[in-house]
């Protein structure tokens, strides 16, 4: 069930949540890593490998800010856990033909945690023998994931509190909320 109390706060499930960041914030970020990638890579062909289902709008519309020759792959990486923590153990499935060989890759990520999503997509895709591959998320939280993974394109650094909105889910509620919102944990 998902209710609308007033136009910043809202509740999903059991939780309430709190606007934290809006949709022109968001639109101004997409903007400057479409503008960083499209200078980047100079006129190269780049493979962009979505993760699903969390990066579906921040790829949506970065793939719209960037300026060069681009194909999409998409794959899931699940980590089997619901609410608001992972297992910890990550399953990659592909959606899509993916010859990755030779290419420059991006995978485009929601948010990065503990970065161990993140991390063993990288392993896995590396196999495939990619020219070259990067990391472009829209979220970042730095004190949980402590460096331990390069995350070379990141929209925002956040605190390690819990957001939902923009494709992120709380118990797969919440994607289809144009601004991002965080748990509230004082009502
Ligand atoms: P990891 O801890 O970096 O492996 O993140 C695992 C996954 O947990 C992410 O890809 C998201 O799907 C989810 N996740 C992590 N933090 C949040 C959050 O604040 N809101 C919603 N989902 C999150
Ligand atoms: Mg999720």
């Amino acid at each position: 069930m998902t209710m609308m109390s007033n136009n910043d706060i809202l509740q999903l499930h059991d939780k309430q949540f709190k606007k934290f960041i809006t949709r022109e914030q968001i639109h101004d970020a997409v903007k400057r890593l479409g503008a960083q990638i499209t200078a980047d890579y100079n006129a190269s062909e780049v493979v962009f490998v979505v993760v699903l289902k969390g990066s579906i709008l921040f790829a949506t519309d970065l793939i719209r800010e960037v300026h060069l020759p681009c194909r999409l792959e998409f794959i899931r990486a699940e980590s089997y856990g619901t609410g608001m923590h992972s297992s910890g153990k990550v399953n990659v499935t592909h959606y899509t033909g993916m010859d990755l060989t030779g290419k420059h890759v991006i995978v485009l990520e929601d948010i990065v945690d503990t970065g161990l999503t993140v991390k063993q997509i990288l392993a896995h895709l590396e196999e495939m023998n990619p020219a070259s591959l990067k990391i472009a998320t829209l979220f970042l939280k730095p004190e949980v994931c402590k460096g331990t993974v390069a995350t070379h394109y990141v929209g925002f650094e956040i605190s390690p509190l819990f957001i939902v909105g923009y494709g992120l889910d709380y118990n797969e509620l919440g994607r289809n909320l144009a601004d991002v919102y965080i748990l509230h944990e004082t009502l």
